[in-house]
């Protein structure tokens, strides 16, 4: 493996001398004495009522974490901060899109957050209520999120990108009470309007909210349907010196859903606790972000995704730090002129410490001129994270270089909610390697399987299934949300003879206990570093009138890491007949995706066969056909049924 130190390590922690003793006793502790380790952990948050059990692993895969005491989210993230820091900056927002760029201190935050948790308590919602937020990147947002936590009412933030169809499917599953929505989002001066998308999504769905609190940002005119619809700007106003108190909360009360894609079409609704989801997140700003209150924190990322959940909103403002909303493009400036340098501006004018993105948002950095780079003073800057995806070598080192912080790659998954694999500078100083997000993070008990033996192989090099052994850390799912047994048959059952859960990921281990990510065992795509479900996408264009069948892989792609490509049998062969009839085709078909799920789901192409590689008993052979886009061998065929079939799609490429 080629091992190149990507963070700052001193030399006497490199490997060879002593490698990483101070953390592999941390991490030791932290997996042989649990109770021991997080009860210390436990102490980064403020409590209610102390817990009177660390851990409850009883009913193994379920673990309970900090029974018994009482906590709140909200408490931890905003009310805690008042009296050491209440004038200091606890959420800057800047959008490209509108110009608005505008601070809230702590004791603003606060003020704000009970405005909106009075108006949602107006609208009759109480603890464990669902409340669903589909939202642009705006403070309301992040207000709706810590006014949910607040009054003990669950949320459900859907990514803003998607559209009706993936919407409906939430609602349904949700039964929100309230859901709360804007007029518009912006994306690169494109005005996105969500309210018609909302209104389609509640009529597909069978699940009606009571009401809808909307925020009216006058990108887009809003039709209001009487009796359900209320604009947030009159609620508000009449709650506008409310003092709402924090509802103590059981540690294992849930706090959120949020939902994402796996193998079947029907996304999962991922549930997170109370307590350990605190205690977790504050554990993680110290050893591995190493944020500290005061200083600013810049997560590049969305609300609408794990990342936005635990690094933009809960994770920065409970380590009593400022964190920066962002609402465009890496590329685009305030006056909404082009400008590859916004990020930085933001982190000289902010004085950002630590920042977090995603890799092919660098890749996208890395067409502009590295001279931006080198415009700002970026001298406050400590570390840059990575994560949703694997960071490729020369992208690592494009930005490490021209940043001259370490790049920290971490690798993580919605259901984890905070890093999984990473090295923690904030207990160690510890080398990074490029190509390997790092080691496991402390509390996380990570094994490579073989894929059908289950058999661990702890040899070097030899690639399996990344999986987790129980009992699972604080912060981790605690279910699919109304669901158990999926819960339980999906992530802990699918490798053989063993109770493990599984992260759908192939990976290997170096020599020196570095891991690396090898990609997906399952039918999930990386878009951008955005988890979509092929499933999904499959059955929106099986709606299309002229499918007859269709195969949706995710394929190598320079910028986005992977790209969606369908291959499609019409019903009608004559509709594809010649290549003006298949251009048709093809944009009725991307239309409908974008439509439905939302343009980020779109396939960057549809391509027509006349039948799909599958095996004898009839199963799509997708990791063949994925192969073959990439010019891979597509491996052992002895199972086709027609390998002509996978002929006429290398025949496309
Ligand atoms: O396949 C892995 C990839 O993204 C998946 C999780 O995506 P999501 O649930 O959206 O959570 C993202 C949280 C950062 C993983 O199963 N992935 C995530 N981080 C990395 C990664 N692949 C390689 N390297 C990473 N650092």
């Amino acid at each position: 493996m080629n091992s190149v130190s990507a963070s700052a390590g001193s030399a006497s922690a490199r490997q060879g001398d002593k490698p990483m003793s101070r953390y592999a006793e941390f991490y030791r502790r932290s997996v042989d004495e649990p109770e021991g380790f997080w009860s210390e952990q436990a102490r980064l948050i403020d409590w209610k009522t102390p817990p009177q059990l660390i851990l409850d692993a009883s009913r193994p895969p379920f673990a309970r974490w900090f029974v018994g005491g009482t906590t709140n989210l909200c408490h931890n993230a905003v009310d805690r901060h008042l009296a050491s820091r209440g004038e200091q900056r606890a959420l800057i927002f800047v959008s490209t899109e509108t110009g608005v760029e505008k601070s809230y201190s702590f004791k603003e935050l606060h003020a704000e957050v009970q405005r909106v948790a009075a108006s949602l308590m107006e609208l009759g919602v109480g603890k464990g209520d669902r409340v669903l937020i589909y939202m642009p990147m705006i403070p309301e947002a992040a207000f709706a999120m810590l006014a949910c936590a607040r009054i003990g009412a669950i949320h459900c933030v859907v990514f803003g990108g998607f559209a009706s169809g993936s919407l409906a499917s939430r609602i349904e599953d949700a039964t929100p009470k309230v859901i709360v929505s804007a007029d518009a989002g912006s994306r690169g001066n494109k005005i996105l309007a969500y309210k018609p998308l909302l209104d389609e999504a509640i009529r597909l769905s069978s699940h009606k909210p009571d009401a809808v609190l909307l925020f009216d940002r006058e990108l887009a005119p809003m039709e209001l349907s009487e009796g359900r619809d209320h604009l947030a700007s009159v609620l508000l106003e009449k709650h506008r010196d409310a003092e709402v108190p924090c509802t103590w909360l059981d540690a294992t009360d849930i706090s959120y859903t949020i939902y994402t894609s796996g193998t079947t079409g029907k996304p999962k609704g991922v549930q997170r606790d109370t307590g350990g989801y605190a205690v977790a997140l504050a554990a993680s700003m110290q050893h591995i972000f190493d944020g500290r209150a005061g200083e600013t924190y810049f997560s590049t990322s969305d609300i609408g995704w794990v990342v936005g959940h635990s690094y933009i909103v809960y994770g920065p403002l409970i380590a009593g730090m400022a964190t920066i909303m962002y609402e465009g493009l890496p590329t685009q400036g305030i006056d909404q002129q082009p400008d590859g340098g916004i990020w930085w501006r933001l982190v000289e004018k902010y004085k950002v410490t630590v920042m977090f993105s995603a890799p092919t948002a660098v890749r996208v950095l890395k067409k502009q001129d590295p001279a931006l780079l080198k415009k700002y003073d970026l001298s406050s800057l400590r570390a840059l994270f990575l994560a949703g995806e694997p960071l490729d070598e020369p992208t690592g080192r494009w930005i490490s270089e021209g940043l001259g912080v370490p790049i920290i790659d971490n690798y993580w998954q919605t259901e984890s909610g905070w890093p999984i694999l990473t090295v923690a500078n904030g207990v160690e100083r510890t080398p990074s390697k490029f190509g390997s997000p790092g080691v496991p993070m402390y509390g996380f008990k990570v094994k490579i399987l073989h894929e059908s033996t289950g058999e661990e192989l702890a040899g070097p090099d030899e690639k399996g299934v990344v999986v987790i052994e129980g009992p699972t850390p604080p912060g981790f799912m605690q279910t699919v949300w109304r669901d158990d047994e999926r819960f339980v048959n999906t992530y802990w059952k699918s490798v053989p003879g063993k109770l493990v859960y599984s992260t759908f990921d192939w990976g290997i281990r170096d020599a020196d206990g570095y891991f690396y990510i090898l990609g997906r065992t399952d039918d999930v795509i990386n878009v951008a570093g955005h988890r979509l479900g092929t499933r999904e996408i499959e059955e929106s264009i099986s709606g299309h009138a002229n499918v007859a069948e269709v195969a949706v892989v995710g394929v190598a792609d320079a910028l986005k890491g992977q790209v969606a490509l369908a291959f499609v049998v019409a019903k009608d062969g004559a509709a594809v007949a010649d290549e003006q009839a298949a251009l048709q085709l093809e944009g009725e078909i991307m239309k409908r995706v974008s439509d439905d799920l939302g343009a980020l789901a779109r396939p960057a192409r549809v391509r027509f066969v006349t039948a799909l590689p599958k095996t004898r008993s009839g199963k799509l052979l997708r990791r063949a056909i994925q192969a073959v886009c990439e010019q891979r061998d597509p491996g052992d065929l002895t199972t086709i049924d027609d390998p002509s079939t996978l002929q006429q799609i290398k025949n496309l490429f």
